[in-house]
């Protein structure tokens, strides 16, 4: 059963039949990793806010985590039906209060604040997820925006006064591959009702520039990060004609993507160690939210970028529990980088690893259990994967690496429905015992029971 209230952050909340926060991530919400002086989310903060300078950018990072479900969706445009909103992938105090998924929930709020110029707001996010290396069910993320005022600008004209700015950022060296992908006439359109195509495209280049210039940023770091533990003598052998990797200029692209915040909307990513790495979205801002926080004559870009994913790359940090860890052999690795000017930063050398002891559990879906409630032969209605997920990380918390769906099946009789979980059980800190781990499925298996309807196999 819920409790009747509860306190985050020193602010009481009552609850409805819409909480579903655990007690897990209720104490989470305090540690503010973003804050916390030399921890690498706080470090990655510092070196993204230096792409980003005072005065023109005002820095938020005290904004507090609960919000109305009007600020988190309907503000932005979220229609009533996006997935997003569904009970298995965000939580919920109550109906009209939750934790927000992302920092764009404030975007208004700051809109109305930010006349002109821009803001860089960093803070902890929230979302039911799967488990598994790289995600958490809370993480930090950073939001920025910048805003020009047509009341403002010299002689009204918006376009000009963006292209002035544009040309005062620096340069860079990258190489950009697909610099104007085509997006979706519909359902990405440039706001020509509102937007000059001068002023479209002014606003587009700046929002480019900006944040390519963040991306070479934190890949410049990263890949010195990296070299400050590669030996000297690699290079002396190597074809002086040839350059070496290092002297490579970084690849990145634009890639279309969709929010219903922005138009039109990219992802930029990085080609990193391989691969192409999705590292932000962003987009032209949607002029009803200008207008919505009173401020019609407003014309920007925003974007949104996970500090985690971007401390993972500079720091080499394998796995996304570790940031949050109290434990020294963690922490005392970057102490002292604040001071020394974020210089010197060198990748993350790993604590030994211990055993890692995989447990499966099979059960057949409960009818009229776990969530589905106008059962009506509907076996398996309401069956959510995220809700496993939230019982393995309530009972087991950090012990558990990853979770996956080992088998699924039909009986052809019965129709019920029977899945197979592989619970991945390791430690960052210790040696899990074999009886622990035992004890630990028990108690995942007795959780699933109880809360979700299932029946054991
Ligand atoms: N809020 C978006 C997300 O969490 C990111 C975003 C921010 C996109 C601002 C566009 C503009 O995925």
């Amino acid at each position: 059963t819920n409790p009747k209230t509860v306190e985050i952050n020193g602010q009481k909340y009552t609850t409805d039949s819409w909480f579903n926060v655990s007690s897990t991530v209720l104490s989470l919400v305090s540690r503010k990793l973003h804050l916390q002086k030399d921890h690498p989310v706080a470090i990655t903060r510092k070196i993204i806010e230096s792409v980003f300078p005072a005065p023109t950018y005002k820095y938020y990072n005290e904004f507090e985590p609960v919000v109305s479900t009007y600020e988190n969706f309907d503000s932005l445009g979220f229609p009533p039906d996006h997935p997003g909103r569904a009970r298995s992938d965000t939580y919920y105090i109550n109906k009209d209060t939750l934790l927000r998924t992302h920092t764009s929930a404030h975007e208004a709020e700051l809109f109305r604040a930010s006349a002109s110029g821009g803001y860089l707001l960093s803070a902890d996010v929230y979302r039911r997820d799967e488990v598994d290396r790289s995600h958490y069910p809370v993480f930090h993320q950073m939001e920025g925006a910048r805003v020009w005022d047509r009341a403002k600008v010299p002689n009204g004209d918006l376009a000009a006064a963006v292209l002035e700015d544009l040309d005062r950022l620096p340069k860079h060296n990258m190489k950009v591959e697909d610099p104007n992908p085509p997006f979706h006439p519909d359902r990405n359109p440039l706001q020509a009702e509102h937007h000059t195509p001068a002023e479209a495209a002014a606003v587009a280049a700046h929002l480019k520039r900006s944040l390519e210039l963040m991306v070479n940023e934190i890949f410049t770091r990263a890949k010195t990060a990296a070299a400050a533990t590669t030996p000297a003598s690699t290079t002396s052998t190597s074809d002086p004609t040839t350059p070496s990797s290092d002297d490579e200029p970084l690849r990145v692209r634009w890639v279309e993507a969709y929010f219903p915040f922005t138009s039109p909307s990219w992802e930029l990513e990085v080609f990193y160690q391989g691969s192409w790495l999705e590292v932000l979205g962003c987009g032209v801002s949607q002029q009803a939210l200008h207008a919505n926080a009173g401020r019609p004559g407003q014309v920007g870009w925003a974007f949104g970028i996970g500090l985690e994913r971007i401390a993972m790359v500079l720091f080499g940090v394998p796995d996304i529990r570790l940031f949050w860890s109290r434990d020294e052999r963690f922490l005392a690795q970057f102490r002292g980088l604040e001071d020394a000017g974020l210089v010197g930063l060198r990748p993350f050398v790993p604590f030994s690893k211990y055993p890692a002891c995989y447990k499966d559990v099979s059960f057949w879906l409960g009818g009229g259990g776990g969530g589905g409630e106008n059962g009506e032969g509907g076996e398996g209605v309401g069956w959510h994967e995220n809700d496993l997920m939230e019982v393995v990380r309530d009972v087991a918390g950090d012990c558990v690496e990853d979770v996956s769906l080992a088998d699924e099946f039909t009986h052809p009789k019965t129709g019920r429905r029977s899945m197979c979980y592989r619970i991945n059980y390791r430690s960052l800190e210790r040696t899990l015992t074999n009886r622990a781990t035992n004890e630990m499925h028990g108690r995942v298996m007795k959780g699933l029971v109880k809360r979700l309807g299932v029946e054991i196999r």
